[in-house]
């Protein structure tokens, strides 16, 4: 069932004092193309999702920040002036982000909020960013006078992650949280911040996810070595192509070139990186011809790159994305950063019923429960609701 502003606001007042606040919204995201990318400075091709994190929130006058996540019926109060902060992860990203907000010279002042979600946790759709976004929005409305732009806002979230939960992502799920729009994917140059907004209509063609449900966990995880793997390679390239900045600028011969030098895993964990860059921009070509067979194609190959060079797919995603080739779905891959999560897959209309009802059934069938379905339906990025 979608969440709605009702579902947030009655237990805010049931919370706190009776009165209600502001209420803003941010979803979270897919990603068509582009994985593990975005932190080598390369292309990502995101679009928002409808999905996502409202909060409701009222200033109260003091330094603290109250919040209570109606999800985990958890309730957390802490100084925005207390340097440690919270121990409660959830409540670390709220802290955080007002902490950034702050060293941007936005003065946010105690509040009190209530929150929730329907983005599936741990299912590669970017609820933390969701919840970072929607945070970081409603501090520049409420005391920032909006002048902080969205993608500082999207840096913002980014850097709560690096400093206050330890995962250094890269900026593709807060950009996509804040700047999404209705019917559209994005394009984004990670190096460059430039971005181009992709009118998304599919004709014969559904997005659809399939979550394994196996939860996924980011924070001081493999997520962080494969991103040490790309810049010890990028470094070692570098000391013979001074002009390589990150694995964006290189190219498959300067890999050989270095093979000596690295690790075979750090070698493989590059490769990869190298074929997802050029692999975005073929789709992006192919997208402007209207040739989904061609997107298909690379879904699958960015599968299986994920899967047996960046090895951050599991057994389950495999055997999704098997299901997938089996069914003859026109594109299928691991969605996010891997472990776990969810499968994006482009199926065709006619396809689709079939598609839907073979994985549950094969699914359950090996794992002894269904994965979960959800239609992708591109939605619009942080705003207030009311
Ligand atoms: C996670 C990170 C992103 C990105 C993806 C993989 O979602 O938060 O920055 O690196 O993994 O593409």
């Amino acid at each position: 069932m979608k969440l709605t502003i009702e579902d947030v606001r009655s237990r805010f007042i049931e919370h706190f004092d009776g009165t209600t606040g502001s209420v803003y919204a941010s979803p979270g995201r897919i990603n068509l193309i582009g994985e593990h990318t975005d932190y080598n400075n390369g292309f990502v091709f995101p679009g928002a999702v409808q999905q996502g994190m409202i909060a409701e929130i009222k200033p109260n006058g003091t330094r603290n920040v109250r919040a209570y996540s109606i999800d985990l019926k958890d309730y957390v109060e802490f100084s925005l002036d207390d340097e440690k902060g919270p121990k409660a992860t959830w409540a670390r990203y709220i802290f955080g982000v007002c902490r950034e907000m702050m060293a941007l010279g936005v003065p946010v002042q105690g509040f009190n909020t209530a929150f929730a979600g329907d983005v599936p946790l741990g299912a590669g759709m970017s609820s933390s960013a969701a919840l970072e976004s929607c945070f970081a929005f409603a501090c520049n409305d409420l005391w920032g006078e909006n002048k902080i732009s969205k993608m500082d806002l999207a840096k913002v979230g980014q850097a709560t992650e690096h400093k206050y939960i330890g995962c250094n992502c890269g900026i593709m799920d807060q950009f996509a949280s804040v700047h999404g729009k209705a019917g559209s994917l994005m394009r984004l140059d990670c190096r460059s911040g430039e971005f181009e907004y992709f009118p998304w209509n599919p004709k014969g063609y559904k997005l659809v996810l399939v979550n394994s449900c196996v939860k996924h966990e980011l924070a001081g995880s493999p997520y962080n070595d494969r991103r040490l793997s790309c810049e010890r390679v990028a470094a070692v390239i570098a000391k013979h192509h001074p002009e390589v900045e990150s694995l964006r600028d290189a190219s498959y011969e300067m890999l050989e070139e270095v093979k000596g030098e690295i690790s075979e895993e750090d070698a493989k964990r590059a490769a990869y990186v190298i074929g997802e860059r050029d692999r975005v921009l073929a789709v992006c070509e192919a997208l402007e011809k209207g040739d989904y067979e061609t997107v298909g194609e690379k879904m699958y190959e960015t599968h299986h790159g994920l899967s047996k060079e960046y090895e951050v797919s599991c057994e389950e995603l495999d055997f999704l994305n098997d299901i997938a080739h089996e069914e003859h779905v026109t594109g299928s891959r691991i969605m996010g950063g891997g472990f776990g999560g969810c499968t994006i897959n482009l199926v065709s209309e006619e396809l689709y019923d079939n598609f839907v009802k073979v994985v549950k059934t094969k699914f359950k069938e090996k794992y002894g429960k269904e994965p979960i379905i959800i239609d992708v339906v591109i939605g619009d990025g942080s705003r207030k609701l009311c």
